[in-house]
């Protein structure tokens, strides 16, 4: 299976400290935020990688991963987001390197203490479909939110005002080959983007979902209060922790 790190974006919720660099290079205590999606991937036996980005700081990605050697990796594909246009257009950019395998997305800006071993090798074994990862949140109304019933999701909501539940999608996607012709059919939302939520709703319509809830300690970094919430996860008990 391939992996997709999505690290685009501008990165404005956290201007000024977004003006001068990409978001998903800023320090997460001792490393750059790109370096535990990354190794999140790898844990999960994932080798073959490609990292979409995009904005003014593009080719800072290169100078500091290269072809990945550091984490182990033989080599890192690289692609580039024109444009704003949200998670999904910027997955529209990883077609020709899936090769319509089965591939898991992680947004740049997720960080997890412990690791997708077990949900990557349920995805290897499911016949087709996607797969989403929930963890519980006391703030689900900032994320994508799942309305479920019997165990089953049958909706996600995307930062919806009143959540149909506690949990959070979390940023890690595992999706076959039929995700490019889905983005293909996505309307642009209120906020000008093409959701990544809309993606795995169209998955829950076919009755091709399935989820996990995510064990450890998960956190996206893409504000204030999350940047300095990641940085203390990080600091106090580490991420990525093997458990393998
Ligand atoms: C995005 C997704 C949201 C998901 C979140 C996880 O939100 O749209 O569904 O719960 O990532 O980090 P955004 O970071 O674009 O606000």
């Amino acid at each position: 299976m391939k992996g997709v790190i999505l690290a685009g974006g501008l990165g404005k919720r956290l201007y000024p400290l977004t003006k001068i660099t990409n978001k998903h290079l800023l320090p997460i205590y001792d490393k750059p935020m790109i370096f535990y999606p990354l190794q999140t991937l790898i844990n999960a036996g994932i080798n073959d990688i490609l990292i979409v980005t995009g904005g003014n700081h593009a080719g800072d990605f290169l100078r500091l991963l290269g072809n990945g050697r550091e984490f182990g990796l033989k080599h890192l594909n690289y692609t580039y987001q024109e444009g704003e246009g949200g998670i999904a257009d910027a997955l529209a950019l990883a077609e020709h390197f899936s090769d319509y395998e089965k591939i898991v997305v992680i947004l740049g800006d997720n960080v997890i203490g412990g690791n997708i071993v077990q949900a990557v090798k349920d995805f290897r074994k499911q016949k087709e479909g996607a797969k989403i990862l929930l963890k519980e949140v006391p703030d689900p109304e900032r994320f994508g939110v799942p309305e479920i019933v019997d165990d089953k999701i049958i909706r996600i909501e995307e930062k919806p005002k009143i959540p149909k539940s506690k949990y959070a999608v979390i940023g890690i996607y595992m999706y076959d080959g039929k995700v490019f012709d889905i983005i293909r059919t996505l309307k642009p939302s209120q906020r000008g983007e093409l959701e990544i939520s809309d993606v795995s709703n169209t998955y829950i319509r076919e009755g091709k979902m399935t989820h996990d809830i995510l064990e450890g300690w998960w956190s996206d970094a893409g504000t204030f209060e999350s940047l300095l919430r990641t940085n203390n996860l990080v600091a106090q008990g580490g991420a990525n922790k093997k458990n393998l």
